[in-house]
């Protein structure tokens, strides 16, 4: 297993909507295992492919951020099939480095995904396991977090990160920060 790079905003992969994975085999939980690693050394609540430079879509969610093995949801090809409800929260992602805003998701959410055999599962969550499936999922569209805050909020934010990246910290430390980014 392998430590991979989380790329931080601004590498076009973020934005770039993902392709299906076709055949659940061997590379595909290769893949897994080191994002799996790569999660918990951030640490982080949840990965999705983009954010190690691999446009597939498959995503990790784990609340547990890497201390519990059967808390590891690894979803292969997720849609939402239903949600209801609001709430708002504050997130982090780990592809923004010690940016952090309030979000709208939805309370309650219903994802139908592959799991790692092929086979397919579905799997419900509310409060913060609803928010961190919705934002793994907007990952596999190539949508991140900012895109969903007020407008005011996202020039703060680009402010600040204009200002990192001339200071030139606008990257990944892995260990760096809260386990509430993903
Ligand atoms: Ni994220």
């Amino acid at each position: 297993m392998a430590l991979m790079d989380i790329r931080v905003y601004g590498d076009p992969v973020l934005e770039k909507k993902t392709e299906s994975v076709k055949t659940v085999d061997d590379d595909i939980r290769k893949l897994v295992a080191d994002m799996y690693e790569t999660m918990k050394a951030a640490p982080g609540i949840g990965l999705a492919a983009p954010q190690v430079g691999v446009s597939k879509r498959l995503c990790l969610v784990d609340l547990s951020a890497g201390s519990d093995p059967d808390r590891l949801l690894v979803l292969v090809n997720p849609e939402i099939i239903s949600e209801e409800g609001y709430q708002k929260a504050e997130e982090g992602c780990l592809s923004f480095p010690g940016i952090f805003g309030h979000v709208e998701r939805p309370m309650r959410v219903k994802v139908r995904y592959t799991d790692l055999d092929g086979g397919t599962q579905e799997v419900e969550g509310d409060e913060l396991l609803a928010r961190a499936l919705c934002h793994e999922i907007d990952h596999l569209e190539g949508v991140v977090f900012i895109n969903r805050m007020s407008p005011l909020k996202r020039r703060l934010v680009m402010k600040a990160i204009r200002k990192l990246r001339r200071e030139g910290q606008w990257e990944h430390r892995p260990g760096e920060g809260s386990e509430e980014r993903a």
